[in-house]
């Protein structure tokens, strides 16, 4: 128990702790909801290589980057900036409270939809797959869903770090690692599966437009947490002595690898269905996955698709749980609020928040067709909206904050020193060489360009690039 911290803020009890809850951050409804959709309606092959090529060039760097700097301070996302000395970089802070509450808002509903379907699921109601747009539009049973999923989230980040979030973390993760493993063998036994891995594995180039790049970026930042001081935040409750390298590694390991699995689980079912072609979009999974588990039988389908959604929500739980973690850790550091009442009035108002989404899926017209972005052909909806500002936006200009403060104002030999704590050999190592030189220039020329084109060509319809 060497590494907990002294300070009342408490802490991981030690590095496996650590990695399992910020894995656990990392995985969760991005990996197994979002990634088979954005690859889906990305193109498929091409979509997974570029998001393969994000995760581990300029992620990686970011997310050490967002560590170091967390356990350095011991602060939250806004706080950390100040302790480090560079109050002006504060509101970098500001902003990643302000897209993880966003992001929260509406996660927290499809959180819901997860339950609400392990529910479907056990009941035997296999049908409810293709009913997806009347289950969304159903508010009374979104409205119940997402309050009882808030109600948990808040409860387990009331119960601190080490007590609540962590326990949670080290039970749920290899339970679902295990079952969608298994899932998976399934689905590649399928008719049919065949094509729907080469759609998945075999790129088209031709493919790529910029869309699909700032769509894998995005993805990219949203899977792994990052960009929004989720990692700041859990990076403060890590022991000095931690190996921040190895830490990493694990994180984005475990993250891409269940993003796979799941992918392969999902287009071989898509395929072997014949869903293929006919768009994905959020109701993806919750249309395609109760066939494939009507398939496996009448009553082991409804067992095994009933857990797979209640893994889901786990794992969908120990995501929300990191979001609600940065707000409210940024209330309990820096306006000396007490954790359990920061924790309860934060989860509140994001929920409340949260109701316009809910409401946006056919249930109230204005919220349904929220926004027409200039020279779109449709409106989005008002869930959409949050998703495209908070996580296809926010996400990649906090990364690209978090590389400019790290490299040229934290500076990269100060940075270095930090993770040289508990390892070494970084600094003269060649992932050492690389993170400086990425978090330098490739990040910033990356990110920032991106989340430039992003912004002109998603809500204005002005396309610079292709
Ligand atoms: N990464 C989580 C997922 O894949 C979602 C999430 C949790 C997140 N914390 C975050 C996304 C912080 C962005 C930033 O489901």
């Amino acid at each position: 128990m060497a590494n907990i911290q002294e300070s009342s803020r408490g802490g991981f009890s030690n590095k496996l702790g650590f990695v399992l809850a910020a894995a656990g951050s990392a995985v969760g409804l991005g990996n197994i909801w979002k990634f088979p959709f954005e690859v889906s309606d990305g193109g498929g092959g091409a979509f997974v290589v570029m998001y393969l090529a994000f995760c581990f060039m300029l992620c990686f760097p970011v997310m050490m980057a967002e560590i170091a700097l967390g356990r350095k301070t011991n602060k939250n996302a806004v706080g950390a900036f100040a302790e480090n000395g560079h109050k002006k970089w504060a509101p970098i802070g500001i902003l990643a409270v302000l897209s993880g509450s966003l992001i929260l808002s509406f996660y927290n509903v499809v959180a819901g939809w997860a339950l609400g379907y392990a529910w479907e699921m056990f009941s035997g109601n296999f049908s409810v797959g293709q009913h997806f747009g009347e289950f969304v539009g159903n508010w009374h049973i979104n409205m119940a869903t997402s309050t009882a999923f808030m109600f948990v989230t808040i409860f387990i980040v009331a119960k601190g770090v080490s007590g609540g979030i962590e326990k949670a973390s080290k039970i749920l993760m290899p339970s679902l690692l295990f079952l969608i493993l298994a899932l998976m063998t399934y689905s590649l036994t399928q008719e049919g599966a065949m094509e729907g891995v080469k759609f998945y594995l075999i790129p088209d180039f031709s493919e790529i437009t910029f869309e699909t790049a700032y769509g894998a970026m995005g993805q990219a930042f949203f899977s792994l947490s990052l960009g929004m001081g989720a990692l700041i935040t859990y990076g403060s409750y890590v022991g000095k002595r931690d190996n921040m390298v190895s830490a990493t590694s694990m994180i984005l390991l475990a993250d891409v690898g269940i993003a796979f699995i799941a992918g392969l689980m999902m287009f071989s079912f898509i395929f072997s269905q014949g869903l293929q072609g006919q768009g994905g979009g959020a109701g993806l999974i919750f249309t395609v996955l109760p066939g494939a588990f009507e398939s496996i039988g009448p009553i082991l389908g409804r067992i095994i698709g009933g857990f797979f959604f209640v893994l889901l929500s786990f794992a969908a739980l120990t995501s929300t749980v990191s979001l609600l973690e940065v707000p409210v850790s940024y209330v309990v550091d820096e306006f000396e609020v007490r954790r359990n009442r920061a924790v309860w009035i934060v989860g509140f108002v994001i929920f409340l928040f949260g109701i316009p989404s809910m409401l946006g899926n056919g249930t109230v017209d204005f919220f349904t067709n929220f926004v027409h972005y200039h020279g779109a052909e449709k409106a989005v909806n008002f869930m959409d909206f949050i998703e495209d500002l908070a996580s296809d936006t926010f996400l990649p200009l906090g990364g690209f904050l978090v590389a400019v403060y790290t490299a040229y104002v934290w500076r990269g030999d100060k940075f270095k020193e930090e993770v040289e704590k508990g390892n070494p050999e970084f600094g003269n190592s060649l992932m050492g060489k690389y993170t400086i030189f990425a978090l330098k220039f490739l990040a910033p020329l990356i990110l920032g360009s991106i989340t430039i084109v992003t912004i002109l060509s998603k809500f204005f319809g002005i396309h610079l690039i292709g």
